[in-house]
């Protein structure tokens, strides 16, 4: 192995069905770059050590997927903004000081996927209704506050859960129960499915949207199937859309670019490649 060759992975319990490595090998190979991205699972027992000795793995960086993020956040000698703010971190690299760096990059392919596919989205940042209250949603509201959104109301079937987000994120956020859907609707520029309703094999996400005003984007990071419902009931009666895909592959960009060197772009053939692999029909 020479020095240049730089091995990454996708870290966390479990991580056999992670598509990063998908994404990783795709751009490696499209950019001629010698390097790795592979799996480490990392079983709960271990994981305080390994992030804190990750030196030690052989590896210049790392995803880290679920349940580890908080405890790799935790293990980082220097956080950023969106991981300080979420006490969760999901990608990491080990900087010319040897300090162990944590990011969280969830955020960021929300902001990628919708600059991609909807530009111009956030020049009129207004009102902004999230659906979910789980890690996605958390990430998606510190997205949309970097956006300067003025309000963003969180709504959720367990209110107190959105409530937690709100007491992290300050006076712009506001939480509901699911029943004040339909008021907050009539007032959305922008709105967002961050549950796993709709997802395949998941309950439907039941959803009126005669009062939502025809210009709002709607979006969903549901992306099995690609056309959630949702977003079919949201194109249908004109309104822009926006597919969840576009997030998964965008949140794999800043890593890539600091292990690797090269700021990747997530273009149609990666798109392609990744929905044959979920067996997903574009
Ligand atoms: P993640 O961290 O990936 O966002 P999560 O923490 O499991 O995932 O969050 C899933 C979201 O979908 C939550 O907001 C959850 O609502 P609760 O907080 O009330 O559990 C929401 N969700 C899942 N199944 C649901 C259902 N059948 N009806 C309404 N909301 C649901």
């Amino acid at each position: 192995m020479s020095d240049t060759f730089r091995k990454a992975a996708i870290t966390g319990h479990p991580v056999v069905h992670s598509r990063s490595p998908l994404v990783h090998g795709y751009w490696l190979k499209k950019h001629g770059i010698e390097g790795e991205y592979g799996r480490v699972d990392v079983a709960p027992d271990d994981a305080d050590r390994f992030y804190r000795d990750f030196a030690a793995s052989g590896l210049v960086g790392a995803n880290v997927t679920v349940p580890h993020k908080e405890t790799a956040a935790a293990a980082c000698d220097r956080l950023d903004d969106a991981a300080r703010t979420m006490g969760a971190a999901n990608t990491l690299w080990i900087d010319e000081s040897g300090k162990l760096n944590g990011a969280n990059t969830d955020g960021l392919g929300f902001l990628g996927n919708l600059d991609q596919l909807a530009p111009g989205w956030d020049t009129n940042a207004g009102t902004a209704l999230v659906l979910g209250a789980g890690g996605a949603a958390r990430a998606i509201v510190w997205a949309l506050l970097s956006r300067n959104y003025t309000a963003v109301h969180i709504v959720n079937r367990t209110r107190e859960k959105a409530q937690k987000i709100v007491d992290e994120f300050g006076s712009k956020t506001f939480a509901h129960s699911w029943e004040k859907l339909g008021r907050l609707l009539g007032e959305a520029d922008l709105l967002v499915n961050t549950t796993s309703l709709g997802m395949t094999g998941k309950p439907p996400l039941e959803i009126d949207l005669a009062d939502l005003p025809k210009a709002a984007l709607v979006t969903d990071i549901v992306y099995a199937p690609l056309e959630t419902d949702l977003l079919k009931q949201a194109a249908a009666r004109g309104n822009r859309t926006v597919d969840g895909l576009g997030m998964l592959l965008h949140q794999a960009v800043p890593g890539f670019e600091r292990w690797f060197g090269v700021r990747p772009e997530v273009d149609d053939d990666l798109r392609a490649l990744i929905l044959r692999d979920l067996g997903v029909s574009a």
